[in-house]
């Protein structure tokens, strides 16, 4: 008999069994509370809730620990790729050097897009956010693959995830292609995953395009930092859908919605926003001060986060990241000397120290992605495409749960009691 949780309320002493996974806290299991008591919980925000069993990823928040796999997220973005990452996710286990070389050929044979999809752009503004873009044609993705939305058959799930990895660099480079007017470049085989989304948005089809090893190599760490973060909230979007047995193209289309909201993926726009707006090394004790007077609105962007209440493993590898991209495309901006002293300052300050804020994935990456050339508005839907690997992962866990069912969540109800409905002449 395992541990169990004891609790008293509306005059009954009822048990709930306590269950341990292979890391992280135990969790009591109360999904036979409201048949035993007639009473819910309440946890607005899941802040307390484990919402689904996952053998994917795991965050040890206080230590700063992120694992995908098993894998420490250092080692990681230091030794593989994202190609590697991604069959990884998707199959549990380090790929063969053939298993890799077959994943990467079967990816690379997807990357195309149906034609007909292109006409899809021409519908858009050309000021259209690529968010807008990507939320619309990837949810059209199951109007043209109807080969591949049976969820019940693992073949189709699988052909389907890859489809989704494959495709997304081409939506992705297509939407900025559309934005700034310059013509949409099919893709190039030849080239690797992250070279090839290089080419297909910074190429033009009147030249040759050089893939820069350095930017490819650092793009491709930075899709890896962000290939999953186990149940936020648009990885829990993405399972919700999906719950309801929607197909996956629709279901990535809503997590890519979710994530575009700034608390989410749009928080590197707005620290690089930030850093600019700091501007030099001198201004920053005024905006420190800034972040911590209560009266002041003002938050460090970058810094800080939900669960990691020690320094984001992502930021170190980020760090790092920059310097190489910098040294390699010999850019000097001094916002990189703005950011590193201000989280030296942020982190020596008690104010700081005390609430346990350490700076997040989001610090360093518009400083990098910046530099490599991408516009603010494209930052969430690179995010987008690498989390897609994350998110197809999880949809596929989910699904091949024998005891998946529909996510329905409870609520406490707060509105108005039973009442009589009353004929507009008398209201
Ligand atoms: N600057 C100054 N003070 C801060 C900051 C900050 N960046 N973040 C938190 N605090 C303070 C906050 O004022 C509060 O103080 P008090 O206890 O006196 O009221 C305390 O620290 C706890 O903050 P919270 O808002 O209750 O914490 P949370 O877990 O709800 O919020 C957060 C986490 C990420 C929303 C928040 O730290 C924040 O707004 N950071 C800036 C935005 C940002 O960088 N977001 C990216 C997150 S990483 C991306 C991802 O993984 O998706």
């Amino acid at each position: 008999m395992g541990d169990t949780a004891k609790l008293t309320a509306g005059g009954g002493d009822y048990e709930f069994p306590v269950k341990s996974g292979t890391l992280g806290p135990d969790v009591v299991d109360i999904g036979k509370m409201y048949g035993k008591t007639g009473m819910f919980t309440y946890d607005p925000g899941f802040t307390s809730t484990a919402s689904c069993d996952s053998g994917l990823t795991f965050i040890d928040g206080e230590e700063g620990v992120l694992l995908h796999r098993g894998y420490p997220i250092g080692q990681l973005a230091e030794h593989s790729s994202f190609m590697e990452v991604s069959y990884l996710m998707l199959n549990g286990e380090l790929p063969s050097q053939d298993e890799l070389d077959l994943f990467t050929y079967t990816i690379t044979r997807h990357t195309m897009l149906h034609d007909q999809l292109r006409q899809f752009y021409q519908g858009f503004r050309r000021d259209a956010h690529p968010m807008a873009i990507m939320c619309g044609v990837v949810g059209a993705l199951s109007a043209f693959y109807h080969d591949s939305t049976d969820i019940s058959d693992p073949e189709h799930r699988k052909i389907s995830s890859h489809r989704l990895i494959a495709k997304m660099p081409t939506i992705a480079a297509m939407a900025y292609k559309y934005s700034i007017g310059q013509p949409m470049m099919q893709p190039d085989n030849r080239l690797s995953y992250t070279g090839n989304f290089l080419r297909m948005t910074f190429g033009v089809p009147a030249e040759e395009y050089e893939v820069v090893p350095a930017v490819e190599k650092a793009l491709d760490r930075i899709f890896i930092l962000h290939a999953d973060h186990e149940q936020n909230a648009s990885t829990s979007t993405v399972r919700l859908a999906g719950s309801s047995g929607a197909n996956p193209f629709a279901c990535i289309a809503a997590g890519i919605a979710c994530l575009w909201g700034p608390a989410h993926g749009g928080a590197n726009e707005a620290a690089l926003n930030m850093l600019h707006e700091i501007g030099t090394p001198d201004k920053i004790p005024e905006y420190i001060a800034r972040a911590k007077n209560k009266d002041d609105p003002f938050r460090l962007m970058g810094f800080g986060h939900r669960v990691y209440k020690n320094y984001d493993p992502r930021a170190t590898v980020m760090q790092k990241t920059v310097r190489e991209v910098f040294d390699a495309l010999k850019v000097n901006d001094p916002v990189f000397e703005v950011a590193l002293q201000l989280e030296e300052m942020a982190l020596n300050d008690d104010y700081f120290i005390e609430k346990k804020l350490f700076p997040n994935v989001d610090f360093y990456s518009g400083v990098i992605l910046s530099a490599i050339g991408f516009p603010t508005e494209m930052f969430t839907a690179l995010f987008a495409l690498a989390r897609t690997v994350g998110w197809v992962a999880q949809w596929n866990e989910m699904i091949s749960d024998p005891g998946q069912r529909i996510g329905r969540p409870r609520q406490l109800y707060t509105g108005p009691t039973e009442r009589d409905y009353v004929p507009i002449t008398q209201r």
